[in-house]
């Protein structure tokens, strides 16, 4: 989405303000990380006046003892300032982490969450940055640049006050340098906030090609698209390293003028004070102290410098952090949800319009039907009339434009939706498998079930004698996506899957679409019985004669509208398009069908 610049801005202040708010989680840990920073402000503080004290009452007066004892000091605050510099980082760092961990959290949770309409529009390597290098930078935000910053205006502000109580003439000619300075740090990032946010886009679409083609390789391999693939990303490679060769000139070209800046300011003091030392009215011990706190007073703002692009790319990622964790889920329980017990086998479509989100056209125009108890329902169209929609819309993945589906005379809205889906048993047209054994795959949706009832279910998807036959039989482990699986294997343990949850519900959308003809006789043989006994209805869209056939009724589909029903017999008599997309569509049972040869 595009946004005008002005609310991009707004937003990603918000956004960054609201990370500051989640540090409220772990608000003891915060104020340790505050406190250990206080504490080596202070310590920093006081190693220039330990200086001041040896000088002044040790070496000047010839004292050894005030010179060891200051020495004994300074020793003290280096070793304070080792511990509280480790305590700031550890406490920041445990925060950040913590930070990090509950985000990542919450932005899996709510992918889990969003409705099919987010994740149809949702790009995977989009997502994927966010979960990943957005969150990262954040957390380096939280870390490391939050804590630079604070430190560095707490450093800033006591330093300029010890400095105008030590000597208020020394310390304004001190002092100006601080905004010359800032100055030119606000310049450098304002100038080059564009680069870095540039570094951060060519990174995540480099990312972008990377996933994809991981995802894609075999047909990269298959299109012989490798050296095509490798210039695309090479020239983004490019990009990316002259983008950031860009932003290290531009620190090369700033910083020096920052050194020069304290160079000069040294001089004057050394100069000045000098003057005043020799006038007697400072001593060289407030001298040499001084001059050591000029380091302490230029390193906050370059600190500061260093960590504005960070805080910049930091906030542009907890605004697209926040994209995610705010989008709406459209599909939710209504207030008043009721669990979906029983069904008694009548779903009611009730001229169901529908229209994908973002789509111009409808899908589905003005689809009415009603099934009875136990029917066996076929549906069959063209490829892109909206049988698979049809299947979507009973449970729920998607609310109907206009109309309403009921079960039993219940609108499914006013159900709760975990209820609703697990009475609901789908196999997917594409079939997606989890990396894990077979076993594991076939139990997704009941982990705990029986080996015994793993193997029935893969019995009656006629997959049992192929996982049996295998070496590590149902502990095979099969890869991404069911890599080292057949397509029709895959949809077969698909079809296991879903035969093993309490499904009352059941659709099978074009899944045995890669099984042989044969097999699918089998599979739809054994299905057949179960379908009635455990099912109140079944939706198959249907890819084979056998299963048209079977079909108490069939729906006949073409351009969203549902244009005829009835069994076989009835639709061959009455409408020619059943018997064009028979012809053209399904797959024949036997030779020797005249229609279908
Ligand atoms: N997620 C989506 N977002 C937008 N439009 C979609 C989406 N899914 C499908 N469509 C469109 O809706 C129409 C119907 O698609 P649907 O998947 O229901 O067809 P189908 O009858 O199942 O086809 P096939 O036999 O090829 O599986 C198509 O024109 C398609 O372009
Ligand atoms: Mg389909």
């Amino acid at each position: 989405m595009l946004q005008q610049p002005e609310l991009q801005e707004t937003s990603s202040i918000k956004s960054t303000q609201r990370v500051l708010k989640s540090l409220s989680t772990y608000r003891w840990t915060s104020l340790g990380a505050l406190v250990s920073l206080l504490l080596l402000t202070i310590a920093n503080a006081v190693t220039p006046q330990l200086f001041r004290w040896g000088i002044d009452e040790g070496i000047s007066q010839k004292n050894l003892q005030i010179v060891l004892c200051s020495a004994a000091w300074m020793v003290v605050a280096a070793i304070a300032r080792g511990v509280f510099n480790f305590g700031q980082s550890y406490l920041a760092e445990a925060v950040s982490q913590g930070v990090a961990y509950d985000l990542r959290n919450k932005i899996f949770s709510k992918i889990q969450n969003l409705s099919f309409s987010f994740h149809d529009q949702a790009q995977t390597s989009q997502l994927l940055t966010r979960v990943t290098s957005d969150i990262e930078q954040i957390r380096t935000f939280i870390g490391t640049s939050l804590i630079q910053v604070v430190g560095s205006l707490v450093t800033l502000v006591s330093i300029a006050v010890i400095l105008l109580l030590m000597n208020w003439e020394l310390a304004l000619i001190t002092l100006t340098s601080v905004p010359i300075a800032a100055w030119l740090m606000a310049q450098f990032v304002t100038r080059n906030n564009k680069l870095f946010r540039q570094v951060q886009e060519q990174l995540s679409d480099l990312n972008a090609i990377l996933q994809e083609n991981l995802l894609g390789i075999r047909v990269v391999k298959a299109f012989v698209r490798e050296s095509t693939e490798r210039s695309r990303y090479t020239t983004l490679n490019d990009g990316l390293v002259s983008a950031n060769m860009k932003t290290i000139s531009a620190i090369r070209n700033t910083f020096p003028l920052i050194f020069l800046l304290s160079n000069f300011v040294t001089l004057a003091v050394f100069g000045y004070g000098g003057a005043q030392v020799i006038g007697r009215r400072f001593s060289i011990g407030e001298l040499v102290a001084f001059n050591s706190y000029l380091a302490l007073i230029l390193q906050p703002i370059l600190l500061i410098g260093f960590a504005a692009p960070a805080i910049a790319q930091a906030a542009a990622s907890a605004e697209r952090v926040y994209e995610v964790v705010d989008a709406e889920v459209e599909i939710r329980d209504r207030p008043g949800a009721v669990p979906f017990d029983t069904c008694g086998g009548r779903i009611t479509f009730e001229n169901v319009s529908f229209r994908y989100p973002g789509a111009t056209t409808e899908t589905l125009k003005e689809v009415s039907f009603e099934t009875k108890p136990n029917e066996l329902i076929a549906v069959l169209g063209m490829t892109g009339s909206g049988k698979s929609t049809i299947m979507n819309l009973i449970p729920r993945f998607y609310d109907v434009t206009n109309g309403a589906v009921r079960i039993d005379g219940r609108d499914i809205a006013s159900f709760t939706l975990k209820s609703l889906r697990s009475h609901i048993g789908i196999v997917f047209q594409e079939t997606t498998l989890f990396s894990g054994t077979i076993r594991e795959n076939i139990a997704y949706a009941k982990p705990n079930a029986t080996l015994e009832q793993v193997i029935e279910v893969a019995k009656t998807a006629q997959m049992h004698d192929f996982i049996s036959g295998l070496p590590n039989g149902y502990e095979t482990i099969v890869g991404e996506r069911g890599v080292g699986l057949s397509g029709g294997q895959k949809q077969r343990i698909a079809i296991a899957r879903t035969l093993l949850t309490d499904y009352s519900i059941l659709i099978l959308d074009d899944s045995t679409s890669a099984v042989d003809a044969k097999t699918a006789a089998q599979i739809q043989a054994k299905l057949d019985g179960l379908m009635r006994q455990k099912a109140c209805t079944t939706f198959v869209v249907a890819q084979r004669f056998s299963t048209v056939q079977n079909a108490d009724r069939i729906f006949l589909m073409d351009k969203g509208r549902l244009v005829a029903q009835g069994t076989h017999d009835e639709l061959m008599q009455t409408s020619p398009l059943y018997g064009v997309i028979l012809e053209s569509q399904v797959k024949p049972k036997e030779k020797n069908h005249p229609k279908l040869a």
